[in-house]
């Protein structure tokens, strides 16, 4: 009923296909994949080629987050590289309903991603097309962020959109969260309404290098903590 998606913005790139092999194998379900370009954000990270590379080292989800803008010229090679979920930051395209289409005729799933003061309002009329809501709880550029308290009431008007929706259509959206996110916040996090948890720098820091199971108590800690939430 949760998903917990490590963050490899703060894996350790020289070994990135044994970190995700790690993560994976400690309990994770997604691998959360963040695509910046000093453009959009203040920061420049990974693209297609490092999607296509670790596609086979992982069953698991890969969950890509564009920030970049424009995002459509970028999405269809994501797909070839072996996404399934790809979202991106309304601000980052100018026909957003056309590109939420452009990812789901791709063959993944397509999602928006809200800044923190970007209004929810721009999911209103383009549900039918969304698989994933994303409210970022830190403006996006790094890991190792605080989170932005005020999220938990978006989180909450989020839940209720997507309840509201799903009562009317039968069809689940995903509601993900991304920055922040720690053993010590994560159930408050998830009674607001999150089901889906991005976490970089809280998994990623965890545990000894030499350690062979360095992320298994850390996402055991998370598990515990959404344990105590119940449905
Ligand atoms: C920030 C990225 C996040 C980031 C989260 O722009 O979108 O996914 O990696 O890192 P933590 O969990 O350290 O805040
Ligand atoms: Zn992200």
């Amino acid at each position: 009923m949760y998903r917990i998606a490590p963050s490899i913005l703060s894996a350790n790139f020289a070994k990135l296909g044994e970190e995700i092999t790690q993560v994976i194998a400690s309990g994770a379900d997604w691998i959360h994949f963040d695509v910046m370009d000093n453009h959009y954000v203040p920061n420049l990270t990974i693209g297609p080629l490092v999607c296509e590379a670790i596609r086979p080292v992982t069953q698991a989800t890969i969950d890509v987050h564009l920030m970049v803008k424009p995002v459509d010229r970028i999405i269809p090679d994501f797909a070839k590289a072996g996404a399934n979920v790809i979202t991106f930051h309304p601000e980052g395209s100018e026909h957003i309903d056309r590109s939420l289409g452009l990812i789901r005729d791709s063959g993944c799933q397509a999602g928006l991603v809200f800044n923190p003061a970007t209004p929810l309002h721009y999911m209103d009329h383009v549900m039918d097309k969304l698989d994933v809501v994303l409210l970022m709880s830190v403006n996006p550029g790094f890991g190792g962020q605080k989170f932005i308290p005020e999220t938990l009431n978006k989180l909450r008007a989020a839940r209720e959109k997507i309840d509201a929706y799903e009562a009317k259509t039968g069809r689940r959206i995903l509601l993900e969260i991304d920055g922040g996110v720690k053993v010590d916040n994560i159930a408050e996090i998830a009674r607001a309404g999150a089901d889906t948890f991005v976490a970089g720098s809280a998994v990623f820091g965890a545990g000894k290098d030499s350690d062979s199971n360095r992320y298994d108590s850390v996402i055991r800690a998370l598990r515990a903590e959404l344990a105590t939430v119940g449905a």
